[in-house]
């Protein structure tokens, strides 16, 4: 029996993982202009720390954890998401103490038992970025433009920031009950999950994908009309602050998010084009009990994270010319003496940094520059009995077709100094 990839996950090949590189690039070059540093923490955790971060009555923990004993009897989750892991990191290595203001980001996968389909997958891969130590709207703002700064320099379109606020412990509780009142009457029209979220987390239904749901989500009270002063006056700073450096937004009160730990600013991108159902590239907000609920000292979070396969996917295709790595150089070996010089000259040119390909096989001169040319190989260095003898290699510029001839002692140099000239 063939081995097959488990369902909802995928091997990402040569050929892609090009376009992961250069996001990964992109983020670290955006995100450390704004002082964060990466972290990488572990892809598995006790399960507690899952369950107590995310909430016990969310999609995350009721249905699609991987969760196991391991061999010692432990509960051990494979990360459906970072934050939890992150501010476990955070308390427990007392980053409170070294920096008021700590400002990390991650990248790697996560794990999900949804049902797979376009844009979701089992493992998926997610770049996230939390910011630890201010309550200032000011990091609402700094962060979400970051994100947006980054999507445009990844040469995105067509996205659109949607904020919330989701209010405190001061006045959700009060909402939570308005809304409960107003949700009473229609629970027969509402779809089965709704009726299980009525009494554990009625504001989830807000944001119920079902057609008719969602219309009876837009009559009810909105939390925007509900918010105590502070967090009405902290969601106003952070739409000013957005409006100062032109970051455009929305502003959406059916963005619940599907973590409990969130309170105030809660956002989401959305793109609006290319990815059907699936179209949130991602998602964050403000988490500022999190760390206290594990014990750490009081330590506002704002962050968030989003998943690779589905930005990957809407990359615009000019962004993604030329950047698969070209070999600089390529050997073309004739005869059994020239496969014997391949393998120095290759090392000597590959020892000073150049990216040197060869056809190990050897194989005729029209297959060899075939294949050169498949790889779209700057140079190619021929090498046959004649050049063996007369001590002169030629090199040939294939974008250009000019050549020369190039003594075998200042080889390395004269290849060098020609790749130089064509940059
Ligand atoms: P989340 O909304 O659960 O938030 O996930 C963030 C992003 O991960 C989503 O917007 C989506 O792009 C991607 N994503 C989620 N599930 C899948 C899946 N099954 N397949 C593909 N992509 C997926 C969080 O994870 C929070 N930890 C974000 C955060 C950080 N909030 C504060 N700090």
């Amino acid at each position: 029996m063939k081995i097959k990839s488990i369902k909802g996950v995928k091997d990402i090949l040569p050929g892609e993982i090009e376009k992961w590189q250069w996001v990964e690039s992109v983020a670290h070059r955006i995100f450390s202009r704004y002082g964060f540093k990466e972290i990488r923490p572990p892809i598995f955790e006790y399960t507690d720390l899952f369950k107590r971060s995310i909430g016990d009555t969310t999609d995350i923990v009721e249905k699609e954890m991987y969760t196991f004993k391991d061999k010692g009897g432990e509960e051990i989750t494979l990360r459906p998401e970072g934050t939890a892991s992150v501010v476990r990191s955070y308390i427990e290595h007392k980053m409170h103490g070294q920096n008021p203001l700590t400002k990390l980001y991650y990248f790697g996968p996560m794990f999900r038992y949804e049902r797979p389909q376009a844009g979701r997958f089992r493992q998926f891969y997610q770049i996230g970025v939390e910011a630890m130590g201010s309550p200032s709207p000011a990091i609402d703002a700094e962060v979400m433009t970051m994100l947006i700064e980054f999507f445009k320099e990844l040469g995105l379109r067509n996205l659109e920031l949607q904020i919330n606020s989701l209010g405190c412990k001061e006045c959700r509780p009060q909402y939570r009950e308005t809304l409960k009142s107003a949700i009473k009457p229609h629970l027969q029209e509402l779809c089965t999950n709704c009726n299980q979220r009525y009494e554990r987390n009625p504001l989830r239904i807000l944001d119920c994908k079902v057609e008719r749901d969602g219309e009876i989500a837009k009559g009810l009270p909105k939390i925007k009309d509900h918010l105590c002063s502070q967090c009405e006056q902290d969601f106003a700073q952070v739409q000013k602050f957005l409006d100062a450096v032109n970051t455009s937004y929305i502003v959406n009160d059916q963005i619940v998010r599907g973590l409990d730990y969130y309170n105030k600013t809660t956002f989401e991108v959305i793109s609006k084009t290319g990815l059907g159902s699936q179209n949130a590239v991602c998602g964050g907000g403000r988490y500022d009990s999190l760390v206290e609920d594990f014990d750490g000292p009081p330590t506002p979070g704002f962050g968030f994270a989003r998943g690779r396969e589905r930005l990957i996917s809407i990359l615009p295709e000019e962004k993604l010319q030329g950047l698969e790595q070209r070999p600089d150089i390529y050997l073309v070996c004739l005869g059994e003496e020239a496969q014997k010089l391949a393998f120095p000259i290759t090392h000597q040119l590959r020892a000073v940094g150049l990216y040197v390909e060869r056809e190990i096989e050897g194989g005729s001169m029209k297959s060899q520059m075939r294949k050169a040319n498949k790889l779209a190989s700057r140079f190619t260095l021929i090498i046959g009995e004649n050049e063996i003898k007369s001590k002169q290699y030629v090199l040939k510029n294939m974008d250009g077709g000019e050549q020369w001839e190039i003594a075998a002692d200042t080889l390395t140099e004269e290849v060098q100094s020609r790749l130089k000239s064509l940059d």
